[in-house]
């Protein structure tokens, strides 16, 4: 068995969208080991029910758990808003998840105190996010909107398209009418589209990345819990996936910012 401190950091997401959080973790803690799941097969996530998404939550656990992480980090916003009783029931190790983090992010970043939040269908109505910014500050406005069509657009590849444009004009419309000074987004695909929806959004609204959020967090509890590794080698990166769909390599490439080297292929 590994000694604890060169266990790996257990990060997870329903497809490859979570690879965002793995790169900033990356860039964070380059010492680190890190072991990813995504759950390729069984994407999207955020338009499923409850009782799925806390199922397949349940099994990415078990998984991650039998590989002996020292610290499990669910880069899924939708599974952190509506399974994270479930993971936390089963997991003997830390967790960390993208609401929390990015609730705190947004907090500190909004000076006139309206913040607006775009996620899955799930994320949006399980109300997570404004949960989440009211229990650190009360006297926030939060405005929500589901953005159901961000995902697909993303695993095609469509950061720039004119149609993505199109679309995100009409889900961002009643956001900008809210007069929000900063924009949580509440789904780990779409920081890959961050230069499109901060050019309809406009410079004055800061856009909230999860996943430099969760780089910052979990660089403290890993400093905090003493648990950095220090066996000074390179450090290991799995990918584990439940498919490989077609164009995964270039799509996974993007998220990650650099060659995705070793992917496994594991039914759950
Ligand atoms: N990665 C998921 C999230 O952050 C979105 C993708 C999905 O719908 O499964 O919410």
């Amino acid at each position: 068995m590994n000694s604890k401190t060169n266990r790996a950091i257990g990060v997870f997401d329903s497809g490859i969208g979570g690879l965002t959080v793995v790169r900033s973790l990356m860039e964070r803690l380059p010492f680190e080991n890190i072991i990813y799941f995504g759950d390729s097969a069984r994407v999207p996530y955020g338009i499923k029910s409850v009782d799925t998404i806390n199922r397949y939550a349940a099994q990415i656990t078990d998984f991650l758990i039998k590989k002996e992480v020292k610290l499990l980090i669910v880069a899924c916003n939708t599974m952190a808003a509506v399974a994270h009783q479930t993971i936390a029931d089963l997991s003997p190790v830390p967790i960390l998840e993208v609401i929390d983090a990015s609730a705190r992010m947004a907090i500190q970043n909004t000076k006139n105190k309206s913040i607006g939040v775009i996620g899955t269908p799930a994320t949006i109505n399980s109300n997570a996010y404004t949960r989440a910014i009211h229990l650190l500050k009360k006297d926030v406005k939060v405005f929500s909107q589901a953005c159901p069509l961000f995902v697909p657009l993303v695993e095609e590849g469509w950061f720039d398209h004119q149609a993505t444009k199109l679309i995100a004009q009409e889900y961002l419309k009643p956001v900008i009418a809210e007069k929000i000074d900063t924009l949580v987004l509440g789904c780990t695909h779409y920081p890959l589209l961050k230069p499109l929806l901060q050019d309809i959004m406009g410079k004055g609204v800061n856009l909230i990345d999860s996943a430099e959020a969760m780089a910052d967090i979990a660089a403290n509890l890993i400093d905090e819990q003493k648990i950095s590794n220090k066996n000074g080698l390179p450090p290991d990166y799995v990918f584990y996936v439940s498919d490989v769909p077609y164009r995964f390599q270039t799509i996974g490439e993007r998220f990650l910012g650099r060659t995705l080297g070793h992917v496994e292929l594991v039914s759950l």
